[in-house]
């Protein structure tokens, strides 16, 4: 396994990512992490991403240097690579101007790290603002480009290399060449993390851990928590009990849907919770968001406590935590501000006593949706949109009610077929329909009408950090609008959101 030590540079998650598609498994650490962690991990490499800071400001981050030291190979990626000049004796200076975007280098010394990669005129990308200017003894230049004499540096004898450059990015398009070098012949790596070797030491383990106890997950349809079910079942069998609570807040045929594929096809046990009406109740006239989100989420815990009260013998909580959530980052800004609180099962396992487990955890999302196919969950399920907790109540602006949900359900449906018709629905990160509480004119066939609008929202985005909306075509965006206008009763007009986030949120509340 190769360890990664984290400098704060936003490509961090991406090296890790390239590094596990070649199938060795690594793990990000904040690059402070201690010697004796580090000799525990027993890495097989170890990289050094790249970071915001220079090396000549006060307070920069460094690692310990005894890491030059273990005889294991390291690579310095930019701000890596700078760090490991500077601590072996070399120098690093401001460099003119600062080389942000592409460039070309070309390859001095094809060393084993640029094995069979292109000589002349390789296209990296570049992001610095430093550059090294002598070299640490035993060290020889292995690419060049215009503005940075040393690219790439390596003392081969010591299996120790530095990049200037990105190779983690898709716009270095040898970068996996480098890094596999890396990892395969520099390290020796062997490529075997594969989801099914996951599934094999992760059921060992989850049977170790829970022994003859019972483990309870609440279960909502999505990916992660559908994963983590059929990954418990696999190893515990009937002793995993899965609570499904439904709020009365979800999408149409989502009740039925999820346990059609659990309870039958998967036989899990599930407990199926009816609280619709409940949930209605208590959201009855509030229209602050904030105060359905609580209301919501508040109420969730209240009932999943309940039914989980009345198994016996629960010790454990499974919960679909995944790597970026687990990453203790090395930001360099300060807390952010509450924009919405998130409701799931938070604050559960201290109030119920119960421990957890995290099966998701060393995992990033596509990885979890390859351990769903290797668990033989439906592609529907794996490639699913995410939804929010709070559901359908965040997307009727205004006071809940059986109508606006029942408006909500249909126009949804019809979005969610036409942008499957269309070929449109893995290309977006989420596409939904949102009530909006006014009224316009419209004439349909003779008659005025005074009817509600539906506003479509369609977002492309990667994390859900940032997202912008999703350049659908006209007709696509035609045939939802007629749709919903012929179909759904109480709606006679359809609008298109075409905000980014930010400023926008991809929810409207
Ligand atoms: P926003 O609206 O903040 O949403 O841009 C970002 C992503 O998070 C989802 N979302 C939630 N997911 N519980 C969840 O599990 C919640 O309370 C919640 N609120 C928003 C939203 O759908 C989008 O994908």
């Amino acid at each position: 396994r190769v360890l990664i030590l984290d400098f704060g540079s936003q490509y961090t998650q991406l090296i890790a990512r390239r590094v596990r598609e070649s199938h060795v498994y690594c793990e990000i650490h904040p690059f402070n992490m201690d010697m004796e962690s580090i000799k525990a991990f027993r890495p097989k490499g170890i990289i050094l991403s790249g970071g915001p800071s220079s090396v000549h400001e006060q307070g920069a981050p460094f690692s310990d240097p005894a890491i030059f030291e273990l005889g294991v190979p390291v690579l310095g990626i930019c701000y890596g690579m700078q760090l490991m000049a500077r601590q072996l004796g070399g120098s690093v200076e401001r460099a003119d101007r600062r080389e942000y975007g592409p460039a070309t280098i070309d390859i001095d010394v094809p060393d084993e790290l640029f094995r069979d990669i292109e000589r002349e005129g390789v296209r990296v990308w570049m992001s610095h603002g430093d550059r090294i200017l002598e070299l640490p003894a035993g060290f020889s230049i292995l690419a060049r480009s215009d503005n940075s004499p040393a690219a790439a540096m390596g003392n081969s004898e010591r299996r120790l290399y530095g990049v200037q450059f990105h190779p983690e990015v898709v716009h270095t398009p040898c970068g996996k060449d480098i890094l596999d070098n890396f990892l395969f012949r520099t390290c020796r790596c062997r490529a075997t993390w594969t989801m099914k070797s996951f599934v094999e030491s992760a059921v060992a383990s989850i049977r170790e851990q829970v022994g003859d106890d019972q483990v309870i997950c609440a279960l909502s349809g999505g990916v992660d928590s559908s994963v983590v079910a059929v990954l418990l079942h696999n190893a515990i069998g009937s002793r995993l009990h899965c609570i499904f609570v439904n709020n009365g807040l979800l999408r149409k045929g989502e009740a039925e849907s999820v346990q059609r594929v659990f309870r039958d096809h998967f036989s899990i046990n599930l407990i199926y919770a009816d609280a619709s009406d409940l949930f209605l109740e208590r959201l009855k006239d509030v229209t602050d968001p904030e105060r359905k989100r609580k209301i919501i989420g508040n109420l969730f815990v209240e009932l999943f406590e309940r039914e989980a009260g009345r198994l016996e013998s629960v010790k454990y909580l499974a919960q679909g935590t995944l790597y970026p959530d687990v990453i203790e980052s090395v930001s360099f800004k300060g807390p952010s501000a509450t924009i919405k609180t998130h409701h799931n099962v938070g604050g559960l396992p201290e109030r119920m006593n119960l421990k957890l487990i995290e099966p998701l955890r060393e995992l990033f999302k596509d990885e979890v949706r390859m351990l769903g196919r290797e668990l033989g969950l439906p592609e529907r399920i794996i490639m699913r949109h995410p939804f929010p907790g709070p559901g359908l109540a965040i997307r009727t602006i205004g006071a809940v009610t059986p109508e606006s949900l029942e408006i909500l359900r249909d126009a949804d449906r019809i979005i969610l077929e036409e942008i499957e018709a269309s070929g449109w629905y893995d290309h977006v990160w989420q596409a939904f329909a949102v009530l909006l509480p006014i009224r316009s004119v419209g004439v349909m066939g003779d008659e005025r009408t005074y009817d509600q609008v539906v506003a479509v929202r369609a977002v492309e985005s990667v994390d859900a950090m940032t997202a912008d909306w999703a350049r659908l075509p006209y007709e696509v965006l035609q045939r939802i609008s007629n749709r919903i206008i012929n179909e759904v009763k109480g709606v006679n007009r359809v609008v298109y959101d075409i905000s980014s986030k930010p400023p926008g949120t991809i929810e409207w509340e």
